[in-house]
């Protein structure tokens, strides 16, 4: 329990107004977008949300004293429980650092404090013909902190790369209240360990981040969607490897299988064709209309040799956008249609994509399960989603089994057991599977060095 006297002292750091221990509030900031099953001590005992880094600094350094638990939080649109407060104590908001504090043009970088939306940054740098590339299905929400700390992947990854690809430095906050400052804008920068990768992807449990130097390259100048149908799964993943194969390199390629693409019918009111079973949506760039077009010619060929059932490309930017969209909502269209959804995040290397699909579905048959796959194909990060209703008797025991037949598939194919949405609380049972005795026992000793006490975002990991 957080004392009085405590609680009125962060009320003096921050205001009474951005510390708030109502009920409501609590419940409000005790949930993310993984919905695992809550405990009442998963609620915080006071929300705090803080305006700059002196004021984060100033309230680690009180919880640091007194031993009380922090758990930073974006917006909430994680998929592992990153942002649960566990074990109650703080949950740390940044969703009043918003600014984008510098633009720097000359350098393609920008510097951002943690609570920047996704989408905010990418709009703004696009003002000025620069690209941000990363972007996570949820980016109209998810915040530039949240995306460092789960080293947030998304669509264009392809081509493009993950968060960690753009993190230049960072400004964090550590377990004691001291203010760290990594990396810079120097492109070149060995000067002691990487500590700008340390921090990023290490889900709140080493520092708060609270500001974000971000690389920028300059902004693709055409853009075009092509959307791919297939009647087999396996049709669909063959093309995409064999796209890969001849040099083709789309800025992004999804895949979707026969039960989200009824799931997206069933969510549009529309009616899905039965004789498909598979749909990619790939987005290209390049300079000008001939480079895309030539791109569009190639791989129009190597889906007619896969055998494409139909083949097309979006006709205006408004029909693109919708496209995009579908695949967006995809993950919650899905889950509106079972009473439980388990939305995994494996990721394998490019080339045994096919063939990983493949024990999905062997895994899904022999345990009588409805597995929806879908995800980013082109980069091999997929997000196949046990659908299933937890109630029903042996039901939780099959899917147990399934799940961690998922998981040895992966390894085995020399995949990981999450791309981009992070261990969080879903997948800790399974972290030594993929790292080692020797991998968990270093992720220790770096944790143990950065928050001796372990109030940072307790219970997430391990
Ligand atoms: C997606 C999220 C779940 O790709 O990562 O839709
Ligand atoms: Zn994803």
């Amino acid at each position: 329990m957080i004392p009085d006297d405590i609680k009125n002292r962060i009320r003096d750091i921050v205001g009474a107004e951005n510390a708030l221990d109502s009920d409501l509030d609590r419940f409000g900031y005790s949930y993310d977008a993984s919905f695992v099953p809550l405990f009442p001590a998963n609620k915080p005992e006071l929300v705090v949300r803080p305006a700059t880094t002196d004021e984060v600094s100033r309230i680690m350094a009180v919880a640091c004293e007194h031993g009380i638990p922090v758990t930073p939080r974006g917006a909430a649109t994680g998929r592992t429980g990153g942002s649960i407060p566990l074990k109650g104590g703080i949950s740390m908001s940044l969703e009043r650092m918003t600014k984008i504090l510098e633009l720097d043009v000359n350098n393609m970088m920008v510097w951002a404090e943690a609570g920047v939306r996704t989408i905010d940054l990418y709009n703004a740098c696009a003002a000025r013909g620069l690209f941000y590339p990363p972007d996570p299905a949820s980016w109209k929400f998810s915040t530039i902190g949240g995306n460092v700390a789960e080293n947030a992947g998304g669509m264009r990854a392809v081509k493009y790369g993950v968060t960690s690809n753009y993190v230049m430095g960072l400004e964090v906050v550590l377990a004691d209240g001291s203010v760290l400052l990594t990396g810079g804008k120097a492109i070149k920068n060995v000067t002691g360990y990487n500590l700008t990768s340390l921090f990023t992807g290490s889900e709140g449990t080493l520092g708060i981040i609270t500001k974000a130097l971000l690389r920028l390259i300059p902004m693709p100048k055409k853009r075009g969607t092509l959307q791919l149908m297939f009647r087999t799964l396996d049709d669909g993943c063959n093309t995409i490897h064999q796209m890969l194969q001849s040099g083709l390199l789309p800025a992004a390629a999804e895949i979707m299988d026969r039960f989200c693409l009824e799931a997206v019918a069933k969510h549009r009111k529309t009616e899905h064709d039965p004789a498909i079973g598979c749909c990619i949506i790939v987005e290209i760039d390049g300079e000008d209309d001939a480079a895309l077009e030539a791109q569009a010619r190639k791989m129009e060929a190597v889906a007619r040799q896969c055998g494409v059932y139909r083949f097309r490309v979006a006709q205006s930017q408004q029909e693109s956008d919708e496209l995009w969209a579908i695949r967006r909502g995809l993950s919650s269209a899905i889950a509106s249609l079972v009473p439980n959804r388990l939305g995994e995040d494996i990721s394998v290397p490019r080339d045994a994509f096919p063939e990983v699909v493949r024990r999905i579905s062997a895994i899904a048959e022999k345990h009588k399960l409805t597995i929806a796959v879908y995800g980013h194909a082109g980069d091999g990060n997929i997000h196949p989603s046990i659908l299933c209703d937890l109630s029903k008797p042996g039901e939780e025991e099959r899917v147990h089994r399934a799940v961690e037949e998922l998981f040895d598939a992966t390894l085995a194919v020399g995949g990981t057991l999450s791309g981009e949405h992070g261990i969080g609380i879903t997948k800790r049972p399974y972290i030594a599977k993929a790292l080692g005795e020797a991998g968990v026992k270093a992720l220790a000793a770096v944790k143990q060095a950065l928050d001796p006490k372990g109030i940072l975002n307790p219970g997430k990991i391990w």
